[in-house]
């Protein structure tokens, strides 16, 4: 792979070259936040069994087991800052480099740091809600069910299910934020790709939609995803530095 100065250099022009690009992210973001991934080694799905809706809809002994999960995972949510990569992201929009934040993550990081346009494609962590009459929690006083052994939380209201508002496997994708998320891809001129192994669809198909529509891409990802043969510059460094460097190189005067 070409040195990493002359890719950032490139990478940089790319970004100044558009009216103003989109991003799309995964859990790679989060990790230099002290949030664990999905597929990395030791990453979440090494560690917990993947609860579909179905499952959790169906039996308390699967919820109990998702419900487990979430109370161990939880704390270090709310624990978790967003790092150099979610600031850069913030402070390209801020620049008005920056159109939006397409995220597959449930950890809300990118609001953290100031982003103001962010579609959470599978939902949120920070929040959770009665399957039946709707009603809502922060996800705080949930935790505290869960750290008393509730684990598997019904509403006081209506005795529905209290599920976090998230997209499990096998859930329907929210429709507005899926519209959303393709609509922006097909207009817009630059897709930054940082922290995604590109795995799951249909959120994967966003980066394709984006290069269909002419758009330029750019990855940041520690290992390979399946569309790295699209993407014009593609960085196996870490994203905080990466992102804190690219910005650095996009504020600055033309060279
Ligand atoms: N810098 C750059 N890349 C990183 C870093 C980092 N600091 N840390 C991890 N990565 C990369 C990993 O190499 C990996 O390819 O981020 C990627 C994260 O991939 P996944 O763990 O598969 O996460 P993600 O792509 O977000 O998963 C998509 O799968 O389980 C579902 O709903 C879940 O939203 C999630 C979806």
């Amino acid at each position: 792979m070409e040195r990493f100065e002359p890719r950032l250099r490139r990478a940089a022009e790319m970004l100044k070259q558009v009216r103003s690009g989109i991003a799309f992210t995964g859990a790679g973001i989060s990790t230099e936040s002290g949030l664990a991934d999905f597929r990395s080694p030791g990453g979440l799905w090494e560690r917990y069994r993947i609860v579909t809706y179905r499952e959790f809809l169906a039996s308390a002994e699967a919820r109990a087991e998702y419900w487990q999960m979430r109370r161990e995972l939880i704390p270090a949510l709310l624990k978790a800052a967003p790092n150099a990569a979610h600031r850069a992201l913030a402070e390209l929009e801020t620049k008005g480099r920056l159109a939006a934040v397409i995220t597959q993550n449930i950890d809300g990081l990118h609001q953290l740091a100031g982003n103001t346009r962010v579609i959470e494609l599978h939902g949120t962590n920070r929040s959770a809600s009665c399957l039946s009459c709707g009603r809502s929690w922060p996800i705080e006083d949930i935790q505290q069910r869960l750290e008393a052994d509730d684990l598997d939380p019904h509403c006081e209201s209506c005795n529905g299910l209290i599920k976090p508002d998230t997209v499990s496997f096998g859930q329907a994708m929210p429709e507005q934020a899926m519209a959303e998320a393709f609509a922006l891809a097909e207009q817009s001129g630059l897709l930054l790709m940082i922290g995604s192994s590109l795995e799951v669809q249909p959120a994967a198909s966003i980066p394709a939609a984006a290069h269909q529509a002419g758009a330029r891409l750019i990855f940041i990802n520690r290992t390979a995803t399946p569309l790295d043969s699209i993407a014009e510059v593609i960085f196996r460094e870490a994203a905080g530095k990466t992102m804190e460097l690219l910005t650095k190189l996009v504020s600055s005067p033309c060279q």
